[in-house]
């Protein structure tokens, strides 16, 4: 039987990120090619997205390629720029049927360009769906978006249009690529390692992590659920004392 019963809608996270980890551990585990392991990585994603769109998640965001990721052999770049691609055209009508809206973060500019074009049909097609937002990053890295925040507040300061003085928590939020996404409440990362691996670091100051021993590959709808629940048992503090959450 589903653990899915034991959710409850109260708290549910509004935004959960996934570091997708473990797809070439998984593949040479079984003496397959790190790209057998992407592609099962792909089934998870489907598999995921689902069941956060189902549970009624606002954001699910998915690191799915990381400014590092540029360094790794070009064949493996290419296998998983065509994944995409190919993961892209054939999910787009059920994203539009289940209402799930596509969105980017990252340093877009450098992906090859049939994957940004293929990306950007998708995020226009699916632009007024109100369900799941479905955030991929993509060639993204937190050092890579903070430098470019603080480059984009020194030209407003230089230009005599910001007041050093009026630079807050909020400006820098707004400044950063997920300005229009509200902070993770939930950072999953599966595989084993206990890392943040330059993800949404400023983002994630006050989010549960939750890591597992699983292969991405291996996470799935139950998987997930179960990450949910464990999610449901902490008490997010704030800062604040047991006794302050309790009484508001
Ligand atoms: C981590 O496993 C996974 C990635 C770097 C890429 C994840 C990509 C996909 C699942 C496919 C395409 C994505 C979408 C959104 C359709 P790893 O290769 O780092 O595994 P390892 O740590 O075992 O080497």
């Amino acid at each position: 039987m589903s653990i899915i019963s034991d959710i409850q809608q109260n708290p549910l996270p509004a935004h959960v990120a996934i570091i997708m980890d473990g797809n070439g551990r998984w593949a040479k585990r079984q003496g397959k090619e790190r790209v057998f392991g992407h592609k099962h990585g792909v089934e998870s994603v489907r598999a995921v997205t689902e069941a956060a769109a189902e549970l009624g998640i606002k954001y699910l965001t998915l690191y799915a390629f990381s400014t590092e990721n540029w360094n790794r052999p070009q064949a493996e770049v290419d296998a998983l720029m065509a994944l995409l691609v190919q993961a892209i055209e054939n999910e787009t009508p059920t994203l539009m049927k289940n209402n799930v809206r596509l969105l980017t973060i990252g340093d877009t500019g450098r992906l090859p360009d049939n994957t940004r074009n293929r990306l950007q049909q998708c995020i226009a097609q699916t632009a007024g769906n109100t369900g799941l937002s479905l955030v991929l990053a993509l060639s993204y890295s937190s050092r890579w978006e903070i430098t470019r925040a603080v480059k984009l507040i020194a030209k407003n300061v230089k230009d005599g249009s910001l007041n050093p003085e009026d630079i807050d928590e909020k400006l820098v939020s707004q400044t950063l690529t997920t300005r229009e996404i509200p902070d993770p409440d939930l950072l999953i990362r599966t595989s084993g390692e206990q890392r943040i691996s330059n993800f949404l670091m400023w983002q994630l100051a006050y989010s549960e992590l939750y890591f597992t021993e699983l292969c991405w590959p291996e996470f799935r709808k139950e998987a997930f659920y179960n990450a949910i629940l464990d999610y449901q048992n902490r008490e997010r503090r704030y800062g604040m004392t047991s006794e302050q959450i309790t009484s508001t």
